[in-house]
C-alpha cells in the first residue's frame, strides 16, 4: 500500500498576501529586514540542500550523528505512531526516526512551504517504506497550524529539527513555542534540534562558505521577489554578508547594496531606496546554550524529558513534553 496525501493551505492568494505584507513592511523599515520564509521556492530548497552538505556547515552532520546514536531511544521513549515535522524539506535525516518508530502504519505529516520539496520527499519515502501513511501539508508554519485528522492511537511526536527554531527572532520564539505546546496532548512529545554557541569564526563560516552556495541561497530571495512581485532587483548589485550579533546571540545573513540604488517592486507599487553599503537582514539564526534554551522552553510550558548533546560539534537534541502549567 502506498499512501501520499497532500493539502495546500498556501493557496496562491494566501501566499501572495503574506509575501506582499512582509516585503512591504520589511523593506520600508530601518534597518530593512524580511522573513526567511521566501527563500524556499524550488531553487531555494535545492540550494539549501547543498548548504547542508558543505564542509563549513556542521549543523547537518552534527544532528545526523545524534540521530544515528539516539533514534532508537527517541522511539522507545515516545512510542509515537504519528510524526509531525515542521520545515521537513527533503525529509532526509527524519528517515532515521521513521525507521526507528517503525514505518508500517506510521502517520507522517511533513509540513513545508515548498510543494516541490514535499512531493519529492513524499514520493521517495512512499517508495522506500511501503505502509507509511503520508499527509503532506504545504503551510507557512509561522502562522497558526491546522493539522490533518490523525488517528488517536498513541502519542504524537512533533519534530522541529535542523535548528529551524533558530530562524525565529527572540520576541516571536516564545509565542511560537507556546502555540506548539498548546497543540500537544499530555502524551505527546516535541523534539527540538538546536545549534549551540561556538567560536565566532566557525559560526560565520557556516553562513558564508567558500563556494558561494550560501550567497546564492541568500540572493535567491531577489529572484523570488523579481518573479513573484514583478520587481527589478539586480542580484549582482548586492553582496552576501554574515555577521555575528552578540547582543542577540544570532548570526545575521544580510544583503549589502554595492551601490546607491532604487528598486521598483511593481506589484507593491513601491520604490525602495538603498544607500551604498546599506544592509538588509534576510535571516537571523540564533545560537543557543542548553540552559538558555531550556529556560525558553520552560517559559513556554515545555519541560525537557531528555537532552542529548554533542559538545564537540556544538549541537543539542531536546525531547520535551508539556509541563503542567
Ligand atoms: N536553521 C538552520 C540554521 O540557521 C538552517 C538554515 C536556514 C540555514 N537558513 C539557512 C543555514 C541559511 C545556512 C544558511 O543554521
Amino acid at each position: 500500500m502506498r499512501s501520499y496525501g497532500f493539502t495546500d493551505t498556501l493557496a496562491a492568494k494566501h501566499y501572495a498576501t503574506a509575501l506582499r505584507a512582509d516585503i512591504r513592511d520589511g523593506l520600508t523599515r530601518t534597518p530593512k529586514s524580511t522573513a526567511p520564509t521566501w527563500f524556499y521556492d524550488a531553487r531555494g530548497s535545492e540550494l539549501f540542500e547543498q548548504i547542508t552538505q558543505l564542509d563549513e556547515y556542521p549543523v547537518w552532520r552534527a544532528e545526523l550523528g545524534l540521530f544515528l546514536l539516539h533514534a532508537d531511544d527517541i522511539a522507545v521513549r515516545t512510542r509515537a505512531r504519528s510524526l509531525v515535522e515542521l520545515g521537513s524539506g527533503s525529509s532526509n535525516k527524519t528517515q532515521l526516526i521513521l525507521e526507528a518508530l517503525g514505518p508500517a502504519g506510521l502517520h507522517y505529516v511533513p509540513i513545508d512551504v515548498s510543494a516541490d520539496a514535499l512531493h519529492q520527499a513524499g514520493a521517495q519515502l512512499a517508495k522506500d517504506h511501503p505502509g507509511i501513511v503520508i499527509h503532506a501539508v504545504r503551510a507557512d508554519f509561522t502562522a497558526p497550524l491546522v493539522l490533518p485528522e490523525l488517528p488517536d492511537d498513541g502519542p504524537r511526536l512533533i519534530a522541529f529539527i535542523g535548528s529551524t527554531l533558530s530562524n525565529f527572532r527572540r520576541p516571536a520564539r516564545g509565542p511560537f513555542l507556546r502555540g506548539l505546546r498548546d497543540m500537544m496532548r499530555p502524551e505527546d512529545f516535541l523534539l527540538i534540534g538546536a545549534d549551540l554557541v561556538k567560536p565566532v569564526p566557525e559560526m560565520l563560516a557556516a553562513y558564508d562558505d567558500g563556494k558561494g552556495v550560501t550567497a546564492a541561497f541568500d540572493k535567491n530571495l531577489l529572484h523570488v521577489l523579481n518573479r513573484e512581485l514583478d520587481a527589478d532587483f539586480d542580484p549582482d548589485s548586492f553582496d552576501h554578508v554574515a555577521v555575528w550579533n552578540s547582543a542577540e546571540q544570532h548570526i545575521e545573513m544580510r544583503l549589502r547594496s554595492r551601490v546607491e540604488q532604487r528598486v521598483k517592486i511593481r506589484d507593491l507599487d513601491l520604490v525602495v531606496h538603498f544607500e551604498r553599503g546599506e544592509e538588509w537582514v534576510t535571516e537571523s539564526s540564533a545560537k543557543f546554550s542548553t540552559d538558555a534554551l531550556q529556560a525558553e522552553l520552560s517559559a513556554a510550558g515545555l519541560r525537557t524529558d531528555q537532552l542529548w548533546a554533542d559538545e564537540d560539534a556544538g549541537f543539542a537534541l531536546m525531547l520535551t513534553i508539556r509541563s503542567t502549567d
